[in-house]
Order: structure tokens, then sequence, then C-alpha cells
């Protein structure tokens, strides 16, 4: 790959590149979409990162479709698609890690504690093995976008950053491969992340400013249903991810919830009417 990368540089192609884990929906597709006209060829990486995952989460279990998401690839204008084995990946003296010191610690981090030093570290081989210009990635993952941002920036890596907003199901559930485990009694459940996102976005625009009184409502929306079991909500700065009481001019909500076995994550940014959004 590096190989044949090279060569489409010395050409002067600028690769457009969207790292995904495969078992691809809408919000990958969408990603494609956002690199039209920003680059030449368009690039995909699939491959289940298995430092990313901790002791007990789903790494053998992660859902994986290699012909479909081939297929999709393709009809989204994909034309170079990078898939490596664990094996090529980590041979056994890997022995080097990239971490993104504040960024990693809070929200998902508290509880998946080498998650974001799986992800930096993969992110940054990736950008380095297919040489892009530019990448995508959905801000459906926040924190992971955040994380992303700022390695780019302290290692001052010359790869383009764009971002897409959360794709939703018509009933506002946020896209996920995850979403794939869910029993048809928990997908309904589901449906009260997004609902109760946008119920705090709706509070803020109304006036609300207090973020406890946010979060309380979220979790108790939430806790409504037997079925989900919280396992944070948090408002904070979008770009320190650091905790805000107020909602001021702009906070992010960020939550993880389970949902029998299944791990959700889903955000918004809210504010107050008549202060102008920023991403
Ligand atoms: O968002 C994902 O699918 C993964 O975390 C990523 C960025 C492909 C790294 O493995």
């Amino acid at each position: 790959m590096s190989s044949y990368t090279a060569e489409l540089k010395r050409k002067g192609i600028r690769i457009g590149l969207v790292p995904t884990m495969g078992f691809l929906h809408e919000g990958h597709l969408s990603l494609f979409r956002l690199l039209d006209g920003r680059c030449d060829q368009k690039a995909a990486s699939i491959f289940v990162n298995p430092i990313q995952f901790g002791v007990g989460e789903d790494l053998d279990k992660y859902p994986r479709d290699e012909a479909r998401d081939l297929m999709l690839l393709e009809k989204a204008g994909c034309e170079l698609v990078f898939a490596p084995s664990s094996n090529e990946m980590y041979p056994p003296d890997f022995q080097t890690y990239v971490n993104v010191e504040a960024l990693s610690k809070p929200l998902c981090g508290k509880f998946r504690p080498d998650h974001f030093r799986g992800v930096s570290t993969i992110v940054l081989r990736l950008f380095n093995i297919i040489g892009c210009s530019i990448a995508a990635f959905g801000l459906k993952d926040y924190q992971q976008a955040r994380v992303i941002e700022q390695m780019m920036h302290d290692l001052n890596l010359p790869v383009e950053l764009v971002f897409g907003e959360t794709v939703r199901e018509p009933d506002g559930l946020a896209m996920s491969s995850r979403n794939k485990y869910l029993s048809k009694q928990e997908r309904d459940f589901a449906v009260l992340i997004s609902k109760a996102l946008e119920w705090a976005k709706e509070q803020a625009e109304s006036g609300v400013s207090n973020c406890a009184e946010i979060v309380s409502g979220i979790r108790d929306m939430l806790k409504s249903r037997n079925g989900i079991e919280i396992q944070y909500i948090e408002t904070v700065n979008p770009e320190t991810l650091e905790s805000q009481e107020e909602v001021g001019d702009g906070v992010q909500v960020l939550l993880a919830v389970y949902i029998g076995r299944t791990r959700l994550i889903d955000n918004i940014r809210i504010f107050r009417s008549g202060v102008k959004r920023l991403v």
C-alpha cells in the first residue's frame, strides 16, 4: 500500500481517506461525499483495531462483512481499500504507541482506559501508510474527533481533517455498526437516547442554563426504561472536554449507555438561542 500510494503522490494525486472498522453504514458513506472535490482519489481502510478494545469488550464479535463493505465502497466512489490483517499491523515486536494525554482521559476514556491510545496509534499509522492529504471522521465519535485533531496539531502532521455530522436513522438513533447487536425491544428503547439529547437542546434554547438540571432531565428520560443503564452523561467544553456547569456559549453533551449488553454513545452541541453554532 505504501509503495502504491507513494507512486500516486509522485504523480500529484491527492488521496482522501475514510478510516473505518468496516460493517459500513450511511454514516461512513456520507464521509465519502464530504471528500467530494477535496481530493483526487478516495480511499478507505477497513481494520478492526484490536488495541482500541479493552479486555471483555466486543473485539471478537464486532460485526464484519467485507464483501458487502467492498460493494458499498465501490458505489461510494472509493477507489482504494486498505484492509490489513491484525498480524500485519501488530507483529510481535510492535511497541510504539501515541497517547493524546488530557483529551483521552475523561468521558469514554474513564471507562475504556487504553481506547484512545489505540485509536491515535492506528490513525497515525494509517495516515503514514496511505499518505493521505485529507481524512474524514464522523462527529458521532466526538471525543475521538477531538483526540485526532489534537494529535495532528501536536505532531505537526500534514493531513487536513474534515468532520461529518452524525447520520441518524429516521427515528433519530445515531447510526453505528453496533446497532446491529440490538434486539427488537432494545432497538425501541434506543430511540430515547437521541430524544433525550434533542430535549436537552430545546431546554438550552429555551433559556435553561444550568448543566446539572439538563443532565438530570436526560437521566430521568433514560431511566424511564428498565433496559437502559447509564454509564455517563456529561456536559463539557467542546474543545478541551473539561466539565462545564453552565451552557454559556455552548457545551457538548456526551453520553454512553448500555442497552442490554450493547454500549452506545451519542452527543449533541447545545447552546442558548441567539448563540451561533461553532461546528
Ligand atoms: O471510528 C472508527 O471506526 C475507529 O475508531 C477508527 C477511527 C477507524 C480507528 O480504528
